[in-house]
C-alpha cells in the first residue's frame, strides 16, 4: 500500500468512529449517550489495533450467543465472563476507593443467596456441609475504630468438594448464614476452612481460559457482605495464608489485606466455645471488618 493510500484508510476508519460517536451526542440521558461514546471510541480502537479479521469478529458473536444460550437464573455465565476478564474486579475498585483504614472489596460471585438463614453468635453456619471446622470472629468498626454493633454480616462458601449449596442436586441450604453483631460490634461462628474450587468450567468461558492455558481455580476463600446504616456496604472475601492457588485466582481477586492466618489445631484442643469437633482438626481465623462512611 502506498503512503497515501496508508493515510485514506487512516481516514476513513477514522471517519466512521467519528460518525458513530456523533449519532449517540443527543441521547436523551446525557450520561447513557458518554458511556456509549466511550465504548465505541475503545471498540473501534481495539479492532483498529489488533486488525480483526472477519472470522475473528464472527468468533466472537458464536462465542458470546452460547454464553447468552448457557446462561440461567443459576448459571450466569456472563458474570463469569465479566469476571475472568477481570472487568468485575475493575468495576470494584472504581467503586469503592480505598479510604483510610477500611477493609477492601473485592469480587461478588454467582454464588450469593438472599435470605440465607439466621444464625446467633457462635452457631455452626456450615449447615452439614462437609469440611473443616473453622471458628470466624472479629468486629466491624468505623475507621477510627468505635464499635458497629447491629451490622448484618452474610457469610458464604463452598463446602470441601467445591461446590455451593445451590449448584447440589437438592434444595438445601449450606454454608451460608447470616448474623448480626453485638452490642461491642463483635461477631463469631463455625464456618469451614476454604479450599480451592474452580469455577464452573463446562461452557464457553471454561473453553476460553482452556484455549489460552488458563486455570479455572479459585484461591480458597470464605465471602462476607457487611451492612450496616450510614456506611458503605462492603463485600469482600477472607483468603488463606500459604493457599496453593492464591495469587493464581482465576478472577483476580486476591488482596494482600485480604489474606488471612486460618491456625490449624488438632482435635485434642480446646475450641473457643467447647464444642466437640468428632475427632477433626480445626482451625481460626480472625478478620476485623472496618467499614467506611457511605459518602466515602
Ligand atoms: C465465587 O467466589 O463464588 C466466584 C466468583 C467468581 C466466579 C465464580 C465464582
Ligand atoms: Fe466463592
Amino acid at each position: 500500500m502506498s503512503t497515501s493510500a496508508a493515510e485514506l484508510q487512516t481516514v476513513r476508519e477514522q471517519s466512521l468512529t467519528e460518525a458513530v460517536v456523533a449519532s449517540f451526542a443527543h441521547a436523551p440521558d446525557a450520561r447513557t449517550g458518554q458511556v456509549l461514546q466511550s465504548l465505541v471510541k475503545h471498540l473501534h480502537a481495539f479492532i483498529r489495533d489488533v486488525r480483526l479479521t472477519e472470522e475473528e469478529w464472527n468468533a466472537a458473536i458464536t462465542f458470546l450467543t452460547e454464553v447468552g444460550h448457557i446462561t440461567t437464573a443459576w448459571r450466569q455465565e456472563f458474570i463469569l465472563l465479566s469476571d475472568v476478564l477481570g472487568a468485575s474486579m475493575q468495576v470494584i475498585g472504581v467503586n469503592n476507593p480505598a479510604y483510610e483504614n477500611a477493609t477492601e472489596a473485592t469480587v461478588f460471585g454467582p454464588f450469593f443467596v438472599d435470605d440465607a438463614p439466621l444464625i446467633t453468635q457462635g452457631e455452626d453456619m456450615a449447615f452439614g456441609a462437609r469440611g473443616e471446622p473453622c471458628w470466624v470472629s472479629g468486629s466491624v468498626t468505623d475507621t477510627s475504630g468505635k464499635p458497629i454493633p447491629g451490622a448484618r454480616i452474610e457469610v458464604w462458601e463452598a463446602d470441601e468438594e467445591g461446590f455451593y449449596d445451590v449448584q447440589y442436586d437438592d434444595d438445601r441450604t449450606a454454608a451460608r448464614a447470616h448474623l448480626f453483631s453485638d452490642d461491642d460490634g463483635e461477631y463469631r461462628f463455625w464456618g469451614l476452612t476454604p479450599t480451592p474450587y474452580p469455577i464452573p468450567s463446562d461452557g464457553p468461558v471454561g473453553r476460553l481460559l482452556e484455549t489460552v492455558g488458563r486455570s479455572p481455580m479459585r484461591a480458597s476463600h470464605l465471602h462476607f457482605m457487611v451492612t450496616a446504616p450510614g456506611f458503605r456496604r462492603l463485600v469482600t472475601h477472607i483468603f488463606v495464608r500459604g493457599d496453593e492457588i492464591g495469587w493464581k485466582d482465576s478472577v483476580f481477586g486476591v488482596k494482600e489485606s485480604l489474606i488471612h492466618d486460618f491456625v490449624r489445631h488438632d482435635d485434642s484442643a480446646p475450641t473457643p466455645d467447647g464444642r466437640s469437633v468428632n475427632g477433626k482438626s480445626w482451625t481460626e481465623v480472625q478478620f476485623d471488618i472496618v467499614l467506611a462512611p457511605a459518602d466515602a
